[in-house]
């Protein structure tokens, strides 16, 4: 009689497997090992949704402050200065979110609808007249940092520029996970650029966010020139690529599950349930980090002090603890349990309601012209990153209604 030896679950955020499918080894995680270890890698990880929320509630235990990806910042001279306050605990971390949330405010996002959709069609008419075109590079990849600039307040003329450096920022050849050079040079050109804009809303102000961060006052106390620099590049970090990557995936699900795409065309008003089972099913930012500030326990096992802990927002969101036949992409769903796809607790995404808001418009406005498309699945690559997840290239062909 023979018996089969099952191989202890291995999980490697770096691997190139994984980023084609991670959703396997979520599910051995979250079975086989809930609090997992990678020594080699130096890391422990909960992939377990009441884990994972847990973990992000309990900022007091699970620290930021030496940042929240796997991999050191390699930021070159700017390293303290992109993550801003997503790199900081309270309540150095408190006092300045709630300073920036005073111009940062969900009226100010709520006023930004008209123009959100007035820069989709920009990008959008054009591509869908041609019938054939790549949905990152014409539309996802053009609109979220087109977005962030005219909430910041930077003049159309220099737009096309900021969001070429904004992409070096973020971009990453395939297989280099460290800063590449250029990358660093565009975010030293960005600073330079928020540093003169800041400084000239210093003496004239506008209607935009960056002069209503220069008036943010709290009992006296305000921000910095260098914290609202160091916000406004955090806004490229945080929610440029992410944003990108979340349109990428809705059209590729829409896409492999077309009778689920057919009933937001038959039904409008599912467009924003489109958006929340994109972020449950294959979330942009799949993995943040914290660090251990004492010994913590889980499942019988201790993460010690000082130790590096993943949180696995792509599992989480996978768990059938929380979502019935997860594994299921299922555009009406409905389940009332939390989505892990912001974070949760004292650092939960301040750009929620944004990133919600320009996906809904996004995709009500592709949905209400096309009726059917198809991506091209030879021509589609993807991002290798151990934190973002999507696409960089996703080609398609539309059915115009
Ligand atoms: C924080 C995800 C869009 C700004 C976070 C966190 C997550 C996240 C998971 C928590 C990080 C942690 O706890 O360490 C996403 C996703 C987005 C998105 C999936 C799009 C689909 C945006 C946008 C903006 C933004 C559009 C602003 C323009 C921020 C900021 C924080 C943050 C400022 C830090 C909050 C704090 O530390 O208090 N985001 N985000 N995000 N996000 Fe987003």
């Amino acid at each position: 009689m023979t018996s089969a030896t099952v191989e202890p679950v291995t999980f490697d955020p770096y691997d190139y497997g994984f980023h084609e499918d991670p959703y396997p080894t979520y599910h051995r995680l979250r079975t086989e090992a809930p609090l997992y270890h990678n020594p080699e890698l130096g890391f422990w990880a909960l992939s377990r949704h009441s884990d994972v929320l847990a973990a992000f509630r309990d900022s007091n235990r699970l620290s930021s402050a030496n940042g929240v990806s796997l991999d050191p910042a390699a930021w070159g001279p700017h390293a303290h200065r992109v993550m801003s306050f997503l790199a900081m605990d309270d309540p150095r971390h408190m006092r300045m979110r709630k300073l920036v949330f005073k111009g940062f405010t969900p009226k100010r996002v709520a006023e930004m609808e008209v123009r959100i959709r007035e820069i989709t069609l920009e990008h959008l008419e054009p591509a869908l007249t041609r019938g054939s075109f790549d949905w990152i590079d014409e539309v996802a990849g053009k609109l979220p940092m087109d977005v962030i600039s005219e909430l910041m307040g930077v003049p159309e003329p220099d737009r096309a520029e900021i969001r070429r450096l904004a992409d070096l920022v973020v971009h990453r050849e395939e297989g280099v996970l460290d800063v590449p050079a250029d990358a660093i040079d565009a975010s030293i050109r960005l600073f330079g650029y928020y540093t003169d804009m800041v400084a000239q809303r210093r003496v004239a102000r506008a209607d935009d966010l960056t002069s209503a961060l220069l008036d943010a006052e709290i009992e006296g106390d305000t921000l910095t020139d260098e914290e609202i620099i160091g916000f406004l590049f955090l806004m490229v970090v945080a929610g440029n690529e992410t944003t990108t990557k979340l349109l990428g995936n809705a059209l590729y699900w829409a896409g492999a599950n077309p009778a689920e795409y057919a009933k937001v065309v038959a039904e409008p008003e599912l467009v924003s349930d489109w958006v929340e089972e994109t972020l449950r099913y294959d979330t942009s930012s799949q993995i943040v980090a914290r660090t251990a500030a004492v010994d913590l326990d889980y499942h019988g096992g201790t993460i010690p002090a000082g130790a590096k802990v993943l949180l696995l927002i792509g599992s989480a969101n996978r768990d059938p603890a929380a979502f019935d036949d997860g594994d299921s992409y299922i555009i009406d769903r409905s389940s009332s349990s939390s989505l892990a796809s912001f974070g949760a607790g004292v650092h939960f995404c301040l750009g929620a309601h944004l990133a919600r808001l320009e996906a809904t418009i996004v995709l009500r406005e592709f949905a209400s012209r096309v009726s059917a498309f198809d991506v091209d699945a030879d021509g589609i690559s993807r991002v290798h990153s151990t934190n973002v997840r999507g696409f960089a290239k996703l080609p398609i062909t539309v059915e115009v209604s």
